[in-house]
């Protein structure tokens, strides 16, 4: 339980955000798979990365934290990998469940994996169907954690389509395939972040991409490589919709990863007329830029489409800027939004609309009226335990008349556990 900050000069100063999750994840995972010694620098280091690195370990490989931000993963080659003599604990992630799923299939492993009470209610369907089409074997409960990998023999070839618009399924399908030896084609025609593909080549692995396809040819060995993260948009988006809500303020945010296939954030907030200054710098492999954003009055847009993709863990944010734009701004298109860590068309409208927005949950997203005071009726506000969502309302208190109490500010360590310094900082 927390009061959250209030500001009375506004939003100042410079914010550095932990390294990106998605890329944490996967540089441990292909440092896994790799054999010998790889090292990442500033990973992020939250509860959702260290499930990843937990089931890694049980699966043989040797990873440890070495001075100056770096952690080591001495990988033992796909090969090496072993069957887990425990039960795989994926806490509260998604990312880790599907792509280790994929992974541990590709590799014939045998394992069962668990995940925390949001977990359990989540899709694995989503990668059980391809996986199976292919050649992997499990049960499951309805499609549901826990779900055992059998030891299977995926095809030679593989050639699948997303129907869903999921980069946690594209990677899980593509790290079977690459695990398994075979020739592997998936076709993505959502266009979802592109991490996966990204780096590999790091890792020394040949992928061609052919429009929407991207090709790994068959039996490919990862080598171990050195990878640098770079700074979460997902965690930057707090502060750049705090800083242009917040009357007064002006911030900074650096080093933030800004893969095209990311950045939606940003294209909305400019098309809502937010002053967004990005500053592209080096790239590390993937894009960064320094972020700077000042109050702006925000309009309202529709939003839907192909750019869902680029934005979903960002919706939140959006609905919070929609309520304090002028006029109607609606969210289309986004019913993936029902099966994050909680069904956040659901958790979005019900805290914000006990803070006197008007928000309008629809079956596939929301229409917010904007323009609307946000006051502290009931002073008690939950983020259902999604990370996501008490965030969000952290920042939905800096423009909120009254005092708000958020019931379960732990949740914030899934993905940024130093979030409420950040918040501090620049109040
Ligand atoms: C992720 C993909 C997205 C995103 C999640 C991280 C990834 O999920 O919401 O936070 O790292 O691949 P989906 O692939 O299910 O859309």
């Amino acid at each position: 339980m927390k009061q959250l900050p209030t500001t009375e000069n506004g939003l100042h100063g410079t914010i550095v955000v932990p390294g990106d999750k998605s890329i944490s994840h996967r540089a441990l995972m292909f440092g896994a798979m790799a054999n010998g010694t790889t090292k990442v620098l500033r990973r992020l280091d939250s509860a959702d990365v260290s499930s990843t690195i937990s089931v890694l370990r049980s699966l043989g490989a040797k990873i440890t934290e070495l001075d100056n931000d770096i952690t080591e993963v001495i990988g033992t080659g796909v090969s090496g990998l072993k069957d887990p003599t425990v039960d795989l604990d994926m806490g509260n992630s998604g990312t880790s469940t599907r792509l280790l799923t994929g992974l541990i299939t590709g590799a014939g492993l045998q394992a069962t994996i668990t995940g925390d009470s949001s977990l359990s209610k989540r899709p694995m369907d989503r990668v059980i169907d391809p996986l199976s089409e292919i050649g992997g074997k499990f049960t499951s409960d309805h499609g549901h954690l826990p779900l055992t990998v059998q030891k299977s023999t995926l095809s030679s070839t593989i050639k699948q389509t997303l129907h869903v618009g999921s980069a946690q399924v594209k990677s899980a399908i593509l790290l079977a395939g690459l695990a398994a030896g075979s020739d592997t084609f998936v076709t993505d025609p959502f266009h979802t972040r592109n991490h996966t593909e990204q780096m590999l080549p790091k890792f020394g692995v040949k992928v061609d991409i052919k429009g929407d396809t991207i090709h790994i040819p068959a039996n490919q060995n990862l080598q171990p490589a050195e990878v640098e993260v770079p700074g979460d948009i997902s965690s930057a988006a707090y502060w750049i919709v705090a800083g242009l809500i917040t009357p007064n303020s002006e911030l900074t945010i650096k080093n933030v990863g800004v893969n095209p296939t990311r950045i939606g954030l940003l294209t909305v907030l400019q098309q809502m007329g937010g002053d967004i200054t990005i500053n592209q710098k080096d790239d590390i492999g993937e894009p960064i830029a320094d972020i700077t954003v000042k109050t702006s009055q925000l309009h309202g847009v529709v939003v839907g489409g192909d750019i869902i993709p680029s934005l979903i863990d960002e919706i939140p944010m959006i609905v919070l800027a929609a309520t304090q734009a002028t006029g109607t701004t609606v969210i289309k298109d986004a019913a993936e939004l029902k099966v994050k860590e909680t069904d956040r068309i659901e958790t979005v409208q019900e805290e914000l609309n006990k803070l006197n927005a008007d928000v309008t949950p629809t079956e596939d997203g929301f229409i917010i009226k904007g323009g609307k005071q946000l006051v502290a009726q009931d002073t008690h506000v939950s983020g259902h335990a999604d990370h996501r969502i008490a965030m969000m309302l952290s920042i939905a208190a800096l423009v909120t008349n009254g005092t708000i109490i958020l019931d379960d500010d732990e949740s914030v360590k899934i993905s940024y556990p130093t979030f409420f310094n950040n918040l501090e900082g620049i109040v």
